[in-house]
């Protein structure tokens, strides 16, 4: 069999690593989720907050790809599990970003908890790499937040739904340009 050396020497602990991919699940487990919704608004005719969705789709597979490349920058392995199927309905465009702020609080849970094991495994580069996530999250919550928040003003004028589906089919995904790859 072909043993494959790569950087020779793994500079993240075992424990660090198997978080590492756990956390690369969660965010594919985020775009599946994203997608499952964007389908959802596509079924009732809101375009925009498909385009929306789909937009945010891309940010969660950038997440995760930003992970992988870490994990390998480090000597480490990437394993990936399988992805766990997300819901196929809503009731309500409120509903489904109701469900929306509450996956990015659970995820930023995840974050810090990753923050706290590299603390303990006195790993330097991964909290410091990690510290990326904790204001990417910190942006997502304010960002699910304020849409929230306006479906909660808009309640079940279909003028306003309309008006605010233009606004959100506007979103376009920019991955950050410094940290690009890696
Ligand atoms: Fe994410
Ligand atoms: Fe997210």
């Amino acid at each position: 069999m072909f043993t494959a050396y790569g950087k020779g020497k793994k500079m993240i602990s075992q424990k660090m690593q198997k978080a590492l991919n756990d956390q690369l699940n969660a965010e594919l487990y985020s775009a599946y989720l994203y997608l499952s919704m964007a389908g959802y608004f596509e079924t009732i005719e809101l375009k925009g907050f498909a385009r929306w969705m789909y937009t945010q789709t891309q940010e969660e597979q950038f997440h995760a790809m930003k992970l992988h490349n870490y994990v390998l920058e480090r000597g480490g392995k990437v394993t990936l599990g399988a992805i766990d199927a997300p819901p196929a309905d809503w009731d309500s465009p409120l509903a489904v970003f109701e469900a929306t702020l509450k996956h990015e609080q659970k995820v930023t849970g995840l974050i810090n908890d990753l923050i706290y094991l590299a603390r303990d495994q006195k790993d330097n580069a991964s909290e410091i790499y990690l510290q990326w996530y904790v204001n990417e999250q910190v942006e997502e919550e304010s960002n699910v937040g304020t849409v929230l928040g306006r479906l909660k003003l808009i309640k079940d004028s279909p003028q306003a739904l309309f008006i605010m589906d233009k606004e959100m089919g506007l979103r376009i995904f920019t991955p950050p340009a410094a940290e690009g790859g890696t």
